[in-house]
């Protein structure tokens, strides 16, 4: 079939969509008008587009994929645009659709009986928290982008955050999926089922695809009980492997109740202090490593703060604690939780980064900072570590700022090499190069290198069967052919 111009492109685009459901290039809107949609978070990628579509109806968007399909035009989705690895920036072509799925946020239904709620992919995350919170109920995932991120966006990079460790990654929290194939056709099934065992689970194949096998429109969702009592501590340590000791004992002494483990480094105190106004460090000297740990409970009852308070006593007994400081309320425990969460952003604004989201089993963290804090002292001058995050789940962001004074373009010009001996210690340690943040355009080349040749020949049998035309967020997790 000819392909069309692009102007019967957006023509057609504009039949499906209205004109205010399609923004484009040119009058009345500006090239202005799309820039937000075509650069990443991380500022890594800048792409072009055709236009970006806003869609305000599932039809709407199997409409639309249904067209693309047949004239073989690439499409994207987005939701918050807060994602690490570039799945969410069209390429360089002008060719591409951009999908936002903003427009399609409703709450469709909740279920407080029934634990579930039923949301729309361009929910964001905050408000679906909210929507659970006003019906006494948790929706436990929970990222530091939660205001900005959406739904279809967490689904597609199966999400994970501070919570994993009791309530596992966004993948375990989904019970059904409402999915747009590439040809225009609607996989629905929104049921709220625990047990089904009727065949393939489709569903799991959409979860953490980045946007390449299908477009998510609705998902159903497991809510929890609602946490009444919450126990948190800003706990310093000599090392890491205190860390890992001190979460076995806290999961025992506490019946599993700790949510969150997250481990911080002194530099992680330093950049958030330094560059986030309103962040004080909660103890009045410097310790080396910190974890933030929090217990909680929907029993209102619960003594989550003797529990915690007893734990902490006997770890400082033992010097596997130096010192700890346990939240008294609520805005204690905000002001932990905003140390924690503005890492990211004040190590952004600190200067160049080099991130590695890698996971190994929880018991070999304290091995593999050791062994890679080494190499980099050894191998990258010009940088230095800042290694934090979810060590309850053994996923540490091992990123390096550029240290100070340093150049930054010959900092971040060490960006492979110093890629290829985390990513090979990694390998070392059994762990994944990709923990939570996925692969995007960004580490094509690695999923390549690492997975096993029975697995990519897998992932590209299904992209072909679901996306034969190759339509789908072309180039992202799998290289376009
Ligand atoms: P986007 O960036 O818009 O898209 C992500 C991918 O999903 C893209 O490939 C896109 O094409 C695809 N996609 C989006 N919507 C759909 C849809 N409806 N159907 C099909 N495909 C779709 N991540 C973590 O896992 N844990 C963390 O702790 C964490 N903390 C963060 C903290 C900060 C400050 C920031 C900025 C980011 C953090 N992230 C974290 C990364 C990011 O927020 C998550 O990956 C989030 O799930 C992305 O959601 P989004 O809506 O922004 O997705
Ligand atoms: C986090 O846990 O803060 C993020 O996943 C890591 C990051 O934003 O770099
Ligand atoms: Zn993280």
């Amino acid at each position: 079939m000819p392909s069309l111009t692009p102007a019967q492109v957006l023509g057609g685009l504009e039949r499906i969509l209205g004109a205010e459901g399609l923004l484009t290039g040119i009058a009345p809107h500006s090239q202005t008008d799309l820039e937000p949609y075509l650069t990443d978070h991380r500022r890594l990628y800048h792409g072009h587009a055709l236009a970006v579509a806003l869609p305000r109806t599932v039809t709407q968007v199997m409409d639309l994929l249904a067209f693309c399909d047949r004239h073989r035009i690439g499409v994207v989705p987005q939701g918050g645009n807060t994602s690490y690895c570039g799945g969410a920036t069209p390429d360089e072509s002008g060719r591409q659709v951009v999908v936002s799925l903003s427009r399609l946020s409703r709450v469709r239904r909740l279920d407080p009986l029934d634990y579930s709620i039923v949301a729309e992919a361009g929910c964001v995350l905050a408000d679906i928290q909210r929507a659970a919170d006003d019906a006494q109920r948790l929706f436990p995932l929970s990222l530091g982008s939660e205001g900005t991120c959406q739904l279809g966006g967490n689904l597609s990079t199966n999400a994970g955050g501070v919570h994993v460790l009791r309530y596992g990654m966004m993948r375990d929290l989904v019970l059904g999926l409402e999915v747009a194939l590439a040809d225009g056709r609607l996989l629905s099934s929104l049921g709220t089922l625990r047990k089904d065992n009727t065949g393939y689970d489709m569903k799991s194949l959409f979860l953490g695809a980045e946007g390449t096998l299908g477009i998510i429109t609705a998902a159903s969702l497991k809510l929890f009980p609602k946490l009444r009592a919450f126990a948190t501590a800003f706990a310093a340590l000599p090392a890491p492997r205190a860390a890992v000791d001190l979460l076995a004992r806290l999961r025992d002494a506490s019946g599993d109740r700790v949510s969150s483990f997250e481990l911080i480094p002194r530099i992680g105190v330093d950049l958030t202090t330094r560059h986030i106004p309103g962040v004080r460090d909660p103890l009045d000297t410097p310790y080396p490593w910190y974890v933030l740990c929090e217990l909680t409970s929907p029993r209102a009852a619960d003594p989550l703060e003797e529990l915690l308070e007893a734990s902490l006593a006997g770890a400082l007994e033992e010097k596997l604690v130096l010192n700890a400081a346990v939240a008294r309320d609520q805005r204690d425990r905000a002001a932990f939780w905003k140390l924690r969460e503005t890492i990211p952003e004040a190590q952004r604004l600190d200067g160049g980064s080099l991130k590695h989201d890698i996971s190994v089993p929880v018991a070999s963290i304290p091995d593999f900072i050791e062994r890679g804090s080494r190499w980099i002292a050894d191998n990258v001058p010009e940088g230095r570590l800042v290694a934090y995050g979810h060590v309850g789940d053994g996923n540490l962001h091992f990123n390096l700022n550029q240290a100070p004074g340093a150049d930054r373009a010959a900092f971040l010009a060490r960006e492979e090499p110093v890629k290829r001996a985390i990513h090979e210690l990694v390998k070392d340690f059994g762990g994944s190069f990709s923990a939570e943040h996925g692969i995007g355009r960004l580490n094509v080349g690695e999923l390549e290198r690492y997975a096993a040749p029975v697995e990519l020949d897998l992932m590209r049998a299904v992209k072909r069967a679901l996306d034969p035309n190759g339509i789908l967020n072309p180039g992202k997790v799998l290289r376009s052919n």
